[in-house]
């Protein structure tokens, strides 16, 4: 009889991570059933579905399509909605990934109705209990039978909690499996191309060039959900940044919607040392980071791609749940967090350094075979 798992994505980063998990268990033939959930929390085209073209994911089984809300909403509805799948498809296991919504609550149903729970990217904690992607962290470590570590300091954190030595595994990044499968595909891509098809203003011209950039990413509740933080925050990315090089923001719907209401998104268009684009798709996103001088953001994803890449990366965050990234730990990421002195102080420092790639352990692009190979001897 062949081994039944259910995987749920939910959001963006969810869907680089299962990517290589789905395609290693089509690769064992029968011996595995695969039933794909997306709760549909992220469900823009250039939020969802270019990934899985680009990334050729399967079609989702269901979609439970439940859309944006307040963290109770989602959390809420993806429970009522997973439960009736879960019961009708009664898997195995259920792999869940990261720290979104979908996370948290589809490893909750799952253990409540005895449903064994696999959490890839298991133990990375920013210790900062402000950020929901926390509470998503610490709620599905606990509940979880199969803790699937990115790194050694996670399964550290998880020992310091109490987890059991035998639910912890180290099987390293599964995003990087995802980066080195596609590098190359991105390195074909042309730069200007990819601005031109995703600006924002249909009258853009400035040309680029390789290294002669910086790239922007910024969605974090933290930065951009009050005018206090975002404004000035935005004023010295104009003022300190794109007035020393052009700056290419890919600007995710949050962030859109904030820059909006606060009145500052007409100015912001009006600069024309600001590239802005729409949400770009995988391998844009890939081809930008290996081509751009630096990285600005506050995205987990982009901090471990930005460190095995080598580009320098300013984390705009006061602290982060991946601190193998860090310069101070081989890596080329800074904590900044919103403060315009640092990062104008991270900025002399960063635009002086060199690209410097680094690997932590295991992040080797294999980590998707080690874990389908965990489940199938845990049966
Ligand atoms: C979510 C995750 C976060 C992750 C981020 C990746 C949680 C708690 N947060 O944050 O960990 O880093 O995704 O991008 O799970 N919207 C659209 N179209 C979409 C999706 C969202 O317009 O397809 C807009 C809606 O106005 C929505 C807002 O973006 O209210 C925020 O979306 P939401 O999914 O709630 O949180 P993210 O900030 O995307
Ligand atoms: N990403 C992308 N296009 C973009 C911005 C990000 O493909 O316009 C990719 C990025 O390269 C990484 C992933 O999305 O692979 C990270 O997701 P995100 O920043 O949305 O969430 P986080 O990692 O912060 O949870």
């Amino acid at each position: 009889m062949s081994l039944k798992i259910m995987s749920v994505v939910g959001a963006r980063p969810n869907f680089m991570k299962i990517a290589p998990f789905a395609h290693a268990i089509e690769r064992e033939d029968d011996r595995i059933e695969h039933f794909l959930v997306h709760t549909g929390q992220h469900y823009d085209p250039e939020m969802y579905h270019s990934f899985f073209e680009a990334l050729n994911i399967p079609t989702p089984d269901v979609d439970l399509e439940i859309g944006s809300g307040s963290h109770a909403e989602q959390v809420g509805r993806t429970m009522i909605a997973f439960e009736k799948v879960l019961l009708e498809r009664r898997p195995d296991w259920v792999v869940v990934v990261g720290d979104v919504n979908a996370t948290c609550a589809c490893s909750i149903t799952a253990r409540k109705h005895h449903v064994r729970v696999a959490h890839i990217e298991a133990g990375l904690r920013s210790f900062d209990e402000r950020m929901p992607e926390e509470i998503n962290r610490m709620v599905t470590d606990r509940v979880s039978n199969l803790l699937l570590t990115p790194d050694e300091l996670s399964g550290e954190n998880l020992r310091r909690e109490g987890a059991e030595e035998e639910r912890i595994r180290f099987v390293g990044n599964i995003m990087i499996d995802t980066l080195e499968a596609h590098r190359a595909r991105a390195e074909a891509l042309d730069l200007n191309d990819i601005l031109t098809s995703h600006a924002i203003d249909p009258d853009l011209k400035t040309p680029v060039d390789d290294g002669s950039f910086a790239v922007m990413t910024m969605h974090r509740p933290s930065n951009v959900d009050s005018r206090e933080v975002l404004e000035p925050l935005v004023r010295c990315l104009r003022e300190e940044v794109a007035s020393k090089m052009p700056l290419v923001w890919s600007i995710h719907p949050r962030t859109r919607n904030r820059l909006e209401t606060f009145g500052l998104w007409d100015e912001l268009l009006a600069d024309d040392r600001l590239i802005l684009i729409r949400p770009v798709g995988y391998h844009a996103m890939l081809k930008l980071n290996m081509s751009a001088r630096l990285m600005l953001t506050d995205s987990g994803g982009l901090q471990e791609e930005c460190c095995v890449l080598g580009t320098p990366c300013i984390t705009m965050r006061e602290n982060t749940e991946r601190p193998v990234t860090l310069v101070e730990n081989g890596g080329v990421s800074e904590l900044t967090g919103p403060d315009p002195e640092k990062i104008t102080s991270a900025l002399d420092t960063f635009l002086n350094m060199e690209r410097r790639g680094h690997r932590p352990p295991l992040w080797d692009g294999k980590t998707a075979e080690r874990i389908v190979t965990e489940l199938e001897n845990r049966t």
